[in-house]
């Protein structure tokens, strides 16, 4: 078939099978209630391994050079991931977390001071905070991007805030011109959260180099997989040499193994061991390719769901230059599915074939915080009124409101074809045409 004939016949057949006109097989009945699904056909699995893994995985292995000091891995990697971010500094680190507890500690955040942040992400960026024993103080959510409200953080800052910690929930980039335009007026550095913003950009420039310290994960499902791993990225000689340290008992970078008497203190052991920088590397040939991919499939599915009420696709900021579909976040508004509620939708969607999922779920009022702030180390810290005070900012009625709505697909379903992206969308068609009976039955 000549090409352009073969594209128009696509063309009509999708859209044919989008209005769940005569082409397909299945029955029109949902999943749910029994019908065939929209799809049987898996979705990409991750993650991918090659030859070139394999090759320096057993390079480690067989040169028995298993940590940084004895091998080259991780100081290659440093190198590779610098020059990808740009910057003069990266610290491979064991993983995300490790990043984020190394580069508060290079800001000295400790006892008493207040990291401005958002409820809208991992448990692992709060947890970094309360292991300084610092206090997580929660700006609130910009329900059309999903990410830390620009315009909610000048009024919370205060004399103890110690940093803006914002984070690139799901790869979408968070308005980092008025955040640094805030923390610039306050004196108050910016550490970026980009655990799962691998090559996103804010007007060109890589994410993690917007601020004065940027952290990523490699872990197994982050879009580059090194199974546990992280990096500390900066540009600032001093605060590496902390993050460097802090992450090594204070032996000093790259691999001298000794401390500096001068500069050295408390640090503790959070270093990448040869294998995962083995494997990241081997991991970053394939990166630019699947960042790619998951670029036409995300925009394919932007454009199909502006035909789907009631699926709101999270917005970019206008400096966001480059997405890292880490996750395709949405928001569901059960009103325009017969009041099926979103578990209803999402069951329903997964009967379909479609792996789709809920999101964080308001973790400022998570037990886990109330708990902490109970325990001995804290109680030394902060006096009742202090808890209560920070009791008392504790609101985000914006987060609490995506908490309810959203919907994510993760990476690997976006390193599917555009054309996949159809089946997403015929499903949420299916399911909203029969929201009624899915919700009574
Ligand atoms: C936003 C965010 N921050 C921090 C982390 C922590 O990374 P890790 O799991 O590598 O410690 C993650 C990991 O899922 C994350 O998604």
């Amino acid at each position: 078939m000549p090409d352009l004939m073969r594209r128009t016949f696509l063309g009509v057949a999708s859209a044919m099978a989008l209005r769940g006109g005569p082409g397909r097989k299945s029955s029109d009945t949902p999943a749910v209630l029994g019908g065939d699904p929209v799809r049987r056909k898996p979705f990409p699995s991750w993650p991918r391994v090659g030859d070139v893994d394999r090759r320096n995985w057993r390079n480690v292995l067989e040169a028995c050079r298993w940590w940084r000091r004895e091998g080259h891995y991780v100081v290659d990697f440093e190198k590779a991931w610098a020059k990808r971010m740009g910057a003069r500094y990266v610290v491979a680190t064991a993983n995300g977390t490790s990043a984020l507890m190394a580069s508060l500690s290079a800001l000295e955040v400790g006892p008493k001071d207040e990291v401005l942040t958002t409820p809208n992400t991992f448990i692992a960026t709060i947890n970094a905070i309360l292991a300084h024993f610092a206090l997580p103080v929660f700006v609130d959510t910009d329900l059309d991007t999903h990410l830390m409200d620009p315009a909610k953080i000048e009024a919370l800052i205060t004399p103890r805030t110690r940093c803006i910690l914002p984070v690139h929930i799901g790869g979408n980039v968070c308005d980092m011109d008025r955040i640094r335009a805030v923390a610039r007026r306050h004196g108050i550095p910016v550490l970026e959260d980009a655990c799962q913003a691998h090559l996103a950009e804010w007007r060109g420039q890589p994410v993690s180099t917007l601020g004065e310290l940027g952290c990523f994960s490699f872990q197994k499902y982050k879009n580059v997989p090194g199974g546990e791993a992280g990096a500390v990225v900066t540009n600032d000689e001093k605060l590496y040499r902390h993050a460097y340290g802090f992450h090594s008992h204070y032996r000093t970078p790259p691999n001298e193994g000794r401390m500096d008497p001068a500069e050295c203190r408390n640090g503790i052991n959070q270093r990448m061991a040869e294998f995962q920088a083995a494997l990241l590397l081997a991991q970053m040939t394939r990166m630019e390719e699947n960042a790619r991919t998951r670029d036409a499939a995300a925009s394919r599915l932007r454009e199909l769901l502006e035909d789907v009420p009631g699926i709101t696709p999270a917005k970019m900021y206008e400096g966001c230059t480059r997405n890292a579909w880490h996750m395709f976040m949405m928001r569901y508004d059960a009103e325009a599915f017969a009041g099926l509620p979103r578990e209803g939708f999402l069951r329903a969607m997964r009967a379909e074939g479609i792996p789709v999922s809920a999101g964080y779920n308001r973790l400022n009022r998570q037990p886990f915080l109330e708990n902490t702030f109970k325990t001995r180390m804290f109680r030394a810290v902060y006096t009742d009124k202090e808890i209560a005070a920070w009791r008392e900012r504790n609101h985000c009625p914006e987060n609490d409101r995506l908490s309810d709505e959203v919907i994510w697909l993760s990476q690997p379903v976006m390193l599917a074809t555009a054309a996949d992206m159809e089946d997403i969308v015929l499903a949420m068609k299916k399911v909203q045409r029969h929201a009624e009976a899915i919700r009574k039955a």
